[in-house]
This record gives C-alpha cells, sequence and structure tokens, in this order.
C-alpha cells in the first residue's frame, strides 16, 4: 500500500509568482532617505586619494567637501557623516575644538552645500585627533580617562555645532558622554542640534579598513570602552541610558554581526534607530565581488534589506549612493 501524499493546502509560493506580486507583499523596503554616507576628509590634500582597504571610497581634500556633498543630495540619500584626518595630532586632540580644525571647516562647508535637502552628521570622537588614537584623553596612568573625555567632548560639540552641523554622532563611548554634550549644547542656546548616539558600539574587528581611512595611530585596543561582542543584554542597556540622557536617535554598530541586538533596540526604542554597516562588512563585499565570488549589488541589496528589515531606521553605509541609485532602478 503506498501512503497518499497529501496536497499542501497552505501555499506561501502563491505570493513569490511574479516580480509584481512580490513587490506588492513585501513587509519592508529601503528608501535612499534612510542612507547617510560618511566622508572622509584629510587636512593638505590636494585632489581626492582612494583608500585601498576601502575600494570606492576617498579621501576628500577639504575643497572637494561640497561637491560630495551636491553629488549624496542629487542621489537623493538622508546624509552624510564627516570624519576628517588632521595633519598634525596631539595627546589632547586640540585640532578636534578648534574652530579653523578640518574637521570644523569641513562641516561648514558641507552645511552651506546641503542647504536643507540634506543632513549633515560629524563624528563626535577624539581618535582622529590624539596621537595616542585613542577615542579620549589619557590619565596618569595611561589609561583613557571618561571624566576628562567629557569636557573635552563638551567642548568639540560646541565646535561642531557652531560650524553648522545638523547632527552630533557621539561615538567615544565615554559614559554620560549624551548628558554632557546634550546640556552643554543647551547652555549655549544650540537646543536645535540633535545627537546621534553609538550606543551599542562594539570593540569590532570590523573596523579595520576604518583605521586605515583615518591613518589611525591606534596600537592596542578600545576594549575598555566599546562594548564585548558577548554581550546584547548590554546593548540595550546602552540604547537606554542614551534615549535617557537625551539622545534623538539611537545606534547599533556594527551592524550584521549584532542584527540581534538591533532587533530588541528597535523594539525598546522611543526614538529611531540607527545601524552601522561598517567599513570591514563594506570590505568584505567588495572583495569578494572583485575575486568574482559575489555579485556585488545583490549582496549590497539584500545587507541593506537585512538591516531594515532588523528594525534600522536608517543606515550608515559605504555604499550608499550605489544603493540609492540600485533602488531607483528597481522600483
Ligand atoms: C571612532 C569611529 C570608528 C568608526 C566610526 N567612528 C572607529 C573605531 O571605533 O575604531 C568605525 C566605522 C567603520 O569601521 O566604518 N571615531
Amino acid at each position: 500500500m503506498t501512503a497518499r501524499i497529501p496536497l499542501p493546502v497552505h501555499r506561501p509560493r502563491r505570493l513569490r509568482t511574479t516580480r509584481g506580486m512580490r513587490a506588492l507583499v513585501r513587509e519592508s523596503r529601503v528608501h535612499p532617505r534612510q542612507l547617510v554616507l560618511p566622508l572622509f576628509v584629510k587636512e593638505g590634500l590636494i585632489g581626492s586619494q582612494p583608500i585601498a582597504s576601502l575600494p570606492g571610497v576617498d579621501q576628500l581634500p577639504l575643497d572637494g567637501v561640497a561637491d560630495a556633498v551636491r553629488e549624496a543630495a542629487a542621489a537623493g540619500i538622508g546624509g552624510v557623516m564627516l570624519f576628517a584626518i588632521p595633519a598634525t595630532r596631539d595627546p589632547l586632540g586640540t585640532a578636534a575644538c578648534a574652530a579653523d580644525g578640518i574637521l570644523n571647516l569641513a562641516i561648514a562647508e558641507a552645511a552651506a552645500a546641503a542647504g536643507d535637502d540634506l543632513v549633515v552628521m560629524a563624528d563626535l570622537c577624539l581618535d582622529e585627533f590624539t596621537s595616542h588614537g585613542h577615542c579620549g584623553v589619557l590619565g596618569p596612568d595611561g589609561r583613557v580617562d571618561n571624566d576628562a573625555t567629557l569636557l573635552v567632548y563638551a567642548q568639540m560639540a560646541l565646535s561642531q555645532a557652531r560650524a553648522g552641523a545638523h547632527v552630533l554622532g557621539l561615538s567615544g563611548m565615554m559614559d554620560g558622554q549624551t548628558a554632557a554634550i546634550r546640556a552643554a549644547l543647551d547652555d549655549d542656546g544650540l537646543t536645535e542640534v540633535a545627537i546621534l548616539a553609538y550606543s551599542a558600539k562594539y570593540a569590532s574587528a570590523f573596523y579595520g579598513p576604518f583605521r586605515d581611512a583615518v591613518e589611525s595611530n591606534l596600537d592596542g585596543d578600545r576594549k575598555t570602552y566599546q562594548m564585548d561582542p558577548a554581550n546584547g543584554r548590554e546593548g540595550l542597556r546602552e540604547a537606554a541610558l542614551d534615549e535617557a540622557e537625551g539622545a534623538d536617535i539611537v545606534m547599533v554598530k556594527p551592524a550584521l554581526p549584532y542584527l540581534d541586538v538591533l532587533a530588541e533596540v528597535a523594539a525598546a526604542s522611543s526614538v529611531p534607530v540607527a545601524a552601522y554597516h561598517v567599513s570591514g562588512e563594506y570590505a568584505q563585499i567588495e572583495a569578494a565581488s572583485e575575486l568574482g565570488w559575489l555579485d556585488r549589488r545583490a549582496a549590497h541589496m539584500e545587507v541593506a534589506q537585512s538591516i531594515v528589515r532588523a528594525g534600522a531606521d536608517l543606515i550608515l553605509t559605504y555604499a550608499a549612493l550605489d544603493l540609492a541609485r540600485w533602488i531607483g532602478e528597481d522600483a
């Protein structure tokens, strides 16, 4: 006797039959307006300089910032995040706070070019400016001094806000940085400048190419301030603390290895949630595509889709311009 195989009653494949059907029932979408493109500006550079470990991304000279911002606006993306490489570094990261420091000059250029169309964000952290490469100032014992760093961050925030930044990206992982910076801004009447807190920022191996891009001097690691990759609950705690301290947007970083944290933060947060698809995540796709092992476009689109599906409202990604174009072509 042969067993009768029952015909399926439930057929999820019905909704996958055509391109139109799949598009109709799609649960989440990536829109160019959600994308933020990181830009690297190097003091004293003449012309742009490719970054070997970040194919397609260049260090820009100060006079290239306006064009890069106009290109981003024309592509329809939501914002840019500025990082800078100063000509000189010192233990206190002095150039970070100087009104004529390279990052603050770049912010002014970007803000003038962006107008109201595009959101100009600036990285608020000392690692690009310190000779030792740490995200804060060091105490006598050689360790990063949390509270002394907050005082410098507050000054840096004022410089960035006065230069015209719309959003400050707090990436240093010092305790209390959101509250300290919010208070400094508000005391100075800069109440409309928003804070994007890199809340759950993990001590990750995937920042490697970024450290090439900013010519990092770091010797050692950031494990005493960035989070342990093993900890999910702590990511929720960090995001909740930043929200309570006044963050306007919270972030999880990197993105793909921490999609679980992203999903939980997105479920718990009452403010928008960002995710950073970081340099090493980007570089993996670029390198494999270069070897013919991955379809670059399909891989980048799937990644962006996954990050939005997990709950991100915005994505920082080096692929922002290509993604915007592909999304337009697929629509
Ligand atoms: C610190 C900062 C880093 C990144 C963004 N902000 C580097 C670090 O923490 O070592 C990494 C981003 C990336 O890898 O794309 N200012």
